[in-house]
Parts: structure tokens; sequence; C-alpha cells
């Protein structure tokens, strides 16, 4: 008799993957956990495959042979250019939106006049193609000015311009190839002021869950200044973020858009996170990414009591409905990213990182590992990327957690370490 335990298949290779794996490897219900491409710690977790996640034809290779009940598709990349479609042709389970249901990640406008079609609350806005019509527009809005690139920019594509000279040589460099195809349409939209929230959604195409809600910083350095990165790091709850908010977010937000997804034939299936501005008319929706976090998941993956696995399995089953609601740890968690020096500008690959393992060992500590590689002959950790690992601590207090985690920081020695010393210091 065939065994029911599921083995799956993992895709992706940051901190948010080895979190997912840290987490899937504790279900009862999990057979093998393969990861490709993973880490030095998803290494450490499960076998792993050197198949990057954007490398379609080696993905479907791998999984034609592998034999997978479940594939998992962590990043953006291998979603926007259809990976689950391929799969569903194939009947394999896949946990992940189809290539017009990622529509809601890889195309701002798109996202912009689906909003406006389904009256969900968002920034006023403008879609162009064209120059001229889009300094017009400009002449008509007061600074500052959000532009942003229609496609996929890896989170770089979004600039926000304090006075119109800038804003409108910014224009001419979107139109003139800065992101490439991306920026060959440009979203002009309203500014709008409040805390940022993540907020995450498990979805079925029809039925969506709340998971919670995170705050990220994307900036580089502390006061939230310097450059725009993947997110610097991440706690969980934000006191921001109440429960009465997150119920009127599901109503107003989440549940329009499963609604529209579904009526205009992309339903959306996998886990849709919310970039929300919490203004005083109320949240709204900044962007959607059709995807865990990455800060964000590490923190949820911490919190979050009950077995992944099932709840994964729900949503590709479309058993939401009846799904058990997770449940979560009350203790904060926090996440403080460890960047290799320079990033998100150029960096070092191949630097040694010593004291991770002793740092792991600690109470309430654990170290997700991003861009790390053993090194062939001494087996050390490096470099090998530039966010490379993610200290995560819980505590009673969001206090204790965040001192637990500088102090496991500190500990870690390292000669490139970049990280920011403000992690939580909104909810302090
Ligand atoms: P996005 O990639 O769309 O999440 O944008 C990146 C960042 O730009 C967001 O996290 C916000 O900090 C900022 N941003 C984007 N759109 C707006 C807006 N309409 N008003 C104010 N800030 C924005
Ligand atoms: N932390 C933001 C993102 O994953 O896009």
């Amino acid at each position: 008799m065939a065994s029911d335990k599921l083995n799956v298949l993992l895709i992706g290779s940051g901190g948010r993957e080895h979190a997912l794996a840290w987490k899937l490897a504790q279900s009862p219900l999990l057979g093998e956990l393969t990861c490709a491409p993973g880490n030095a710690g998803i290494a450490e977790v499960c076998a792993v495959v050197d198949v990057k996640a954007d490398d379609m034809i080696g993905l479907l290779g791998l999984i034609d042979r592998g034999g997978y009940d479940l594939v998992v598709v962590g990043p953006e990349q291998p979603l926007a250019m259809g990976l689950v479609d391929v799969l569903h042709e194939r009947d394999v389970k896949v946990f992940g939106p189809t290539e017009a249901a990622a529509m809601l990640e890889s195309s701002k406008a798109f996202t912009k006049d689906f909003c406006d079609r389904y009256q969900i609350p968002t920034a006023a806005y403008g879609v162009f193609t064209e120059s001229e019509a889009a300094k017009a527009h400009l002449d008509t809005m007061s600074a500052p000015y959000v532009l942003k690139a229609d496609g996929l920019a890896a989170g770089k594509g979004v600039v926000i311009a304090e006075d119109l000279s800038t804003a409108k040589s910014e224009l001419d460099e979107f139109f003139s190839g800065k992101f490439g195809d991306a920026s060959a349409k440009v979203v002009i939209e309203e500014f709008m002021t409040g805390q940022e929230v993540s907020f995450f959604a498990l979805c079925d195409g029809e039925t969506a869950i709340p998971l919670l809600g995170a705050q990220d910083h994307k900036r580089a350095e502390d006061g939230d200044k310097g450059p725009n990165t993947g997110g610097m790091g991440a706690y969980s709850p934000a006191p921001v973020f109440t429960k009465q908010m997150m119920t009127d977010v599901m109503q107003t937000i989440i549940a329009p858009t499963l609604h529209g997804m579904k009526k205009d034939g992309a339903p959306f299936t996998g886990v849709l996170f919310a970039g929300l501005m919490i203004t005083d008319e109320g949240p709204k929706l900044i962007e959607y990414n059709v995807r865990f976090g990455d800060p964000e998941c590490q923190v949820l993956m911490r919190r979050l009591q009950s077995d992944l696995l099932p709840l994964l399995l729900a949503a590709v089953e479309g058993k939401l409905n009846t799904a058990k609601a997770p449940a979560w740890l009350d203790d904060p968690v926090v996440n403080v990213v460890l960047a290799a020096k320079g990033y998100p500008g150029a960096y070092k690959k191949g630097s040694i990182i010593n004291g991770v393992e002793e740092v792991n060992e600690r109470d309430g500590i654990v170290v997700f590992h991003a861009g790390t590689r053993r090194g062939r002959n001494c087996g050390k950790l490096k470099a090998n990327g530039g966010r490379v690992l993610n200290v995560t601590a819980s505590g009673e207090t969001l206090r204790e957690a965040v001192d637990a985690a500088y102090a496991a920081v500190e500990d870690i020695k390292w000669s490139q370490k970049q990280f920011r010393t403000d992690i939580a210091h909104r909810a302090l």
C-alpha cells in the first residue's frame, strides 16, 4: 500500500524558504522534503537539488522524475512564468497561483484596474505608456509623486520623487528602459501616508482565511533611510494592525479580490500578500504580492503553531472552507536580517561566517539562512548573496525578543556583517 505521507518539493533559496522548510519538516504528514535550489541552512533540514527557481526546464525535469505529492513555490518568478499552469496540465498538486492570477503581482497596472473595478480601497492612479500624457498628469498632481514600473523589478521599481522636475526626469528614465520592459508602462499614484503592514491570507480560489500581519523594514539603513531593499527585518504582531482591522481588511480588500479574480476567470490559489498603508481613512492596498514575504514569512512560521502542510494542502484542494483556523503563538517574534556590506548595491561573496551554530542553540533563537553555502573543502559557512542570514527571536515581550535577537546578532562573527539596529522600533 502506498504511504499516506507526502513527498514535497519546495522551490526557492531564501530565508523565506528556509523558514518554510523548517516548518514543513515538523509535519507528521511529511514523507520526504526536497528543496530546489535551497541554501546551506536548508541543506541541514532536507535534501537540496541544484536547480534554480527560474529554471523552468530544470524544474519540470525534476518534477517529472520526482513523484512529488505537492510542490510549494516560494518566490514570484516561477509563478509569473506560469510554472503552476504547466503543473496543473501534468496533474501535479502545486501551492501557488496560476500565471493569470499572479498578475496581481506581475503587473501593477492590472492590479490598479482590478481594484478600480471591484472598489478595493487603494491610492488614486493613472497608467501611462507615453511620456507626454504622463507628464501632463504629473502637472495636475502635488508632491510627492509616486512612480511605479508596471512589471516585476525585484522590489526596486517604485520611485517617490519629492518635486516635479525630479518626477519628470525619473519618468524619462522609466520610459527609456530603467527597468527594461517592466517600465514600458508606468503607474503614477497619489501619495499615501501612514504605517505600512504586510498582511497574509491563505486562499483556495474561493475561500480566504487570514494568517497574520507583520511589519517589514524596507530601507537599508536605520531610521528608514538609504535605498530600498528586499527587507531588512520584520516583527509580528504589529500593534498598529488590530484584530478589528484584520477583520475589516478581510472584508474590504481580500474578499472582493477573491470574488473578482474568480469572476474574471483567474481564481487565486496560494498566499495573497497585501502590502497595506494604514491611513487616516483606514487600511488601503499599496500593492499585492502572490507569495509569502521575505523577511515576514520567517516570523510567521515562528509564530505558527498548527501544522503548515495540511493548510497548504487545503488551499490547493479547495478545502479552506472546512479547514481548522491556524493557531498562533501569542509571543512576539522579531527577525533581524544580516546582509553583506554594500547590499542592496554591490557586495562580495565568499566571506566566512562563524558563530551561527552556537547562537542557534539558544532558547527562543532560530537562525534562517538566505544567501549562504558551505565551503567545498573546509565545510565552513560562507556568504553567498546580498541578504545572508535571518536571526529570529521570540520573547514574552517584544522588548525581550528584540534584545535576544540583537545579542545573537552580536555573537555571529562575520567581517561583512551589515544590519539595521532599529528593527521593531515603531512598536517599542
Ligand atoms: P511597492 O513595491 O508597491 O510595495 O512600493 C514600495 C514602497 O513604496 C512601499 O512599501 C511604500 O513604502 C512606498 N509606496 C508605494 N506606493 C505608495 C503610495 N501610493 N504612497 C506612499 N508610499 C508608497
Ligand atoms: N518583504 C517584502 C517582500 O517580500 O516583497
